[in-house]
């Protein structure tokens, strides 16, 4: 018998593997989330740049039934109001129905949502999003790692005064997201993206590579 030789997994391994099976989930299973695991993706967040090293991240851990119910209807109340609509003619028949599924029943039956907001006395406006955006998807990133669903949205900030107000942001913290989070329903597999080369250029915008 020949002994194979082990096969050295690097950390860019790993990290690559991570982010290929990075995914939006859309139907959780209810089981909690132990409050030490949350907080350490948390931690993984804040380990995010940020203009300045302001951090004007700020995360309202939610796992109220109520309370999740009264955020995920916010985004439902968009989606009926225009979302759905302007996502048709862009979004295949299958993956508007898992949208509309996820946004109408499947994200409020995760355990935890997490309603993100940005402090604008830590960002100008015109870096909220550069600034932020980055936690959020460290935040992702981990989750993915610990086998854990969870989604980037952004369409109950269409409300964003209701939705600070739901989980008490003073008037300086606007909120730009709620990322649910819990353990998959089913399996997500690799998510399907362009290939690289589609989108890299050399020197130039539209040399190839
Ligand atoms: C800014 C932003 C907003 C998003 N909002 C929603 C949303 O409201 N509902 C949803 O189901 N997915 C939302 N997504 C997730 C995207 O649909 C998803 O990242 C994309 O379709 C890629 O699919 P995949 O995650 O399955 O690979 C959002 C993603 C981004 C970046």
């Amino acid at each position: 018998v020949l002994a194979s030789a082990p096969v050295e997994v690097t950390e860019g391994d790993v990290v690559r593997s991570v982010m290929a099976r990075q995914r939006a989930c859309r139907s959780y299973r209810p089981d909690p989330l132990d409050d030490d695991l949350v907080l350490s993706l948390l931690e993984s967040a804040t380990r995010a740049p940020s203009a300045q090293n302001l951090q004007p991240w700020e995360f309202v851990v939610v796992t109220d039934p109520e309370r999740r119910a009264a955020i995920w209807e916010l985004a439902a109340r968009a989606w009926v109001a225009f979302g759905s609509a302007r996502s048709a003619p862009v979004l295949s028949p299958a993956m508007h129905a898992d949208v509309d599924r996820g946004i109408t029943q499947g994200f409020v039956g995760a355990p935890v949502s997490v309603v993100v907001g940005a402090d604008l006395t830590r960002c100008e406006r015109a870096t909220l999003g550069s600034s932020v955006f980055p936690a959020v998807q460290n935040l992702l990133v981990a989750a993915t790692a610990h086998g854990l669903g969870s989604a980037l949205t952004t369409i109950s900030a269409v409300y964003g005064e209701e939705l600070g107000a739901l989980v008490g942001f003073p008037e300086r913290v606007e909120a730009v997201a709620v990322v649910p989070l819990g353990h998959p329903a089913t399996a997500l597999g690799p998510s399907r993206r362009d290939p690289v080369t589609d989108h890299v250029h050399r020197e130039v915008h539209g040399a190839t590579w």
